[in-house]
């Protein structure tokens, strides 16, 4: 992307990309303007993105009808420009980066903030500029790079509010990672920042080695070992996991009901595994009396928590290829093949 054209404090014409079909192919570079800032707004400069599994269902019509064209992807940090009069908490040059749901501050998700889903519901960050209130962005962490810190909002917060807010996941405990996208990567680095001990799965017997290499006690090749299920229960001697971070949905929850523990927690985060007919996950989740969590990101003060969280520890994410901007298309392609290992990074 080239540098903007313009540095007008009332409105700054920028580069962007816009998704304007159904359409993985379907992503234009765009001219837009941003809009004079109100007392509570704050401009940054877009420095990179990071790439999400949903960007994908976003790009294709999968997630949910949006109004197109729409600047797609909703991970990015980036620098502060410029403040509105009535900002206090950011000044010019800091370092921040949007919640994925720019209204939701914090309690309890609404319909309301549902709908500010950056990328979806709202203009997301594949773009040199964007305004945003002040309630919406973080300060990143001071040892991550731009690249690193936009990995964060989507994939990190939803580990962190699966395990740590909600799952109040224990030091001694053991969790059961799966597959090496983003979301399973972080879950495995935050349990393990937290003292817990890791089981992880992969389809990709080299990826199973890096997962190893990462900090993984335990690793199972989910497709040579099809009832992974038992060998995480015979890994903890007929215990169970206390916390399952369930990737894979419907396919297999019933997996996860008969890997976790009586009264454990099982995160329901993603979608990728084939729907299973036969699947008989609510006995198994009713009589282990699981407590079933459904995650959808995080709010601003969970992420505000995190930070804290990734500074103490300085948890280091796992990127595995950074793209230009303009390769933006090569890069969901990349994400779509299932090579990467951890994060895909577009740099603006
Ligand atoms: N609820 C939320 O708020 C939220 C937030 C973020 C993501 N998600 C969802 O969580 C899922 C993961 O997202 P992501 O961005 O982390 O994706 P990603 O980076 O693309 O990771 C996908 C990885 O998952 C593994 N996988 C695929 N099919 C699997 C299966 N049947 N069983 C176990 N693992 C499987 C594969 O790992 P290997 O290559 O190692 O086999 C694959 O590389 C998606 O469904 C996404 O929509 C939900």
């Amino acid at each position: 992307m080239s540098a903007g054209t313009s540095t007008s404090t009332k409105s700054i014409e920028y580069a962007a990309y816009e998704l304007t079909n159904y359409d993985l192919t379907a992503i234009a570079p765009a001219t837009k303007k941003t809009e004079p800032l109100g007392p509570k707004d704050i401009l940054v400069r877009i420095k990179a993105c990071s790439l999400n599994y949903r960007d994908l269902l976003v790009a294709t019509g999968r997630y949910r009808k949006i109004q197109l064209p729409r600047v797609p992807l909703s991970d990015g940090a980036g620098e502060v420009v410029e403040v509105g009069s009535a900002v206090t908490s950011f000044k010019p040059g800091m370092r921040v980066s949007p919640n994925f749901m720019t209204g939701w501050h914090g309690g309890l998700i609404s319909p309301e903030v549902v709908q500010t889903d950056l990328g979806a519901g709202v203009d997301g960050v594949l773009r040199q500029y964007a305004v945003f209130d002040e309630c919406s962005l973080v300060k990143i962490p001071d040892y991550l790079s731009f690249e690193e810190a936009a990995t964060l909002p989507c994939a990190a917060l939803t580990a962190w509010n699966g395990l740590i807010e909600n799952g109040n996941l224990k030091a001694g405990e053991v969790v059961l990672c799966m597959g090496s996208g983003g979301v399973s990567i972080f879950a495995m680095q935050l349990a393990l920042m937290s003292g817990a001990e890791v089981i992880a799965t992969s389809s990709s017997d080299e990826k199973l080695k890096r997962l190893k290499d990462l900090g993984a006690s335990h690793v199972i090749n989910y497709k040579t070992t099809p009832d992974w299920e038992k060998e995480v229960v015979r890994l903890t001697r007929g215990r169970g996991v206390d916390h399952v971070v369930e990737v894979g949905g419907a396919g297999t929850l019933e997996k996860s009901a008969i890997s976790v523990k009586l009264g454990g927690h099982i995160s329901l985060i993603g979608v990728l595994a084939e729907p299973n007919p036969k699947s008989n996950h609510a006995v198994h989740l009713l009589m282990k009396a699981v407590k079933l969590q459904g995650v959808f990101v995080g709010s601003v003060e969970m992420y505000q928590r995190m930070n804290r969280a990734l500074e103490v520890h300085k948890l280091k994410p796992v990127i595995d290829k950074v793209f230009e901007a303009q390769d933006i298309v090569e890069a969901l392609r990349y994400m779509q093949s299932g090579k990467h290992f951890g994060k895909v990074v577009v740099k603006i």
